[in-house]
């Protein structure tokens, strides 16, 4: 018996993600789904969580300095040209090999860095506002109960005060907080539709090596 043909083609290299970008991606993962379906808004927990998320955000920032060239900002660097290469190197059905994220992944990676960074920034911001000192914004006196239109005037003083504070349920910070998680949730499904597609057009099950234990 003769040994089996080593197979014609030789497979593309199966794509190392360490330890540390594993750990970080599924507990950002966790985060998310905690704060944006468990916790109640703005609670301790929801804070803590937001913490947590905070931390791991950092330390990925970092490792994109100090960890392994796969992991590194230089390995990926956000570049649209490149981006557009990429998806005429889709059309043309062309495939190049990334030893880290592909370009348009890489976008990708950094627009939900951005939007994490701009959530813990408004999020923080919030959890450490003083409390808001409810008597200035209290309803108006007595005697305006006679003049209409003087309580009217008075009442929407007092609104326009509430939105200057900024910390309320309203204020600008929540806004932003909100409108950034909203800006999340879109970016995630873009996020899970390109790894759908990039596993059917590359052929490589792009998930597992995401998941601890391989490399
Ligand atoms: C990605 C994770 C997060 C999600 C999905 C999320 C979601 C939300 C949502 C939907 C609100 C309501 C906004 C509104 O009142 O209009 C909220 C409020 C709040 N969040 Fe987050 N959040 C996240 C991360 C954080 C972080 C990192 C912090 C701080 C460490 C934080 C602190 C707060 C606070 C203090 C409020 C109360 C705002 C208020 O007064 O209404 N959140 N969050
Ligand atoms: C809350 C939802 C999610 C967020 C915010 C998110 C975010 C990210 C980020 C920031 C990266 C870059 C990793 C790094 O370099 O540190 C990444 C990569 C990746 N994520 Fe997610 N992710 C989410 C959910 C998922 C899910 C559900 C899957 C599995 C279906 C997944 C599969 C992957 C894979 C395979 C990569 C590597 C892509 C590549 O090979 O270039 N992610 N994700």
């Amino acid at each position: 018996m003769t040994a089996p043909a080593a197979p014609l083609e030789t497979a593309p290299p199966p794509r190392r993600w360490d330890p540390v970008v594993k750990l970080t991606h599924w507990t950002i993962v966790g985060a998310i789904l905690a704060n944006g379906l468990i916790t109640e808004e703005g609670s301790t927990p929801h804070v803590w969580v937001g913490y947590a998320l905070a931390a791991t955000l950092a330390l990925r920032l970092i490792w994109g300095v100090i960890g392994p060239a796969e992991a590194r900002f230089a390995a990926f660097p956000p570049s649209p040209a490149r981006a557009l290469a990429h998806l005429r190197e889709i059309a043309q059905g062309r495939r190049s090999q990334h030893a880290s994220h592909n370009p348009l992944g890489a976008l990708m990676v950094y627009a939900i860095w951005s939007t994490l960074a701009v959530i813990v920034v408004t999020g923080v911001l919030m959890a450490n506002a003083p409390a808001e000192p409810k008597d200035l914004v209290a309803a108006p006196p007595a005697a305006v109960h006679s003049e209409a239109r003087e309580s009217d005037e008075i009442g929407e003083e007092a609104e326009a005060q509430e939105g200057a504070e900024g910390h309320g349920e309203e204020g600008p910070l929540a806004e932003v907080h909100e409108t950034a998680v909203n800006l999340l949730y879109v970016l995630i499904v873009l996020h899970i539709a390109g790894v759908v597609f990039e596993t059917r057009r590359s052929g490589r099950r792009i998930v597992l090596a995401m998941l601890p234990g391989r490399r």
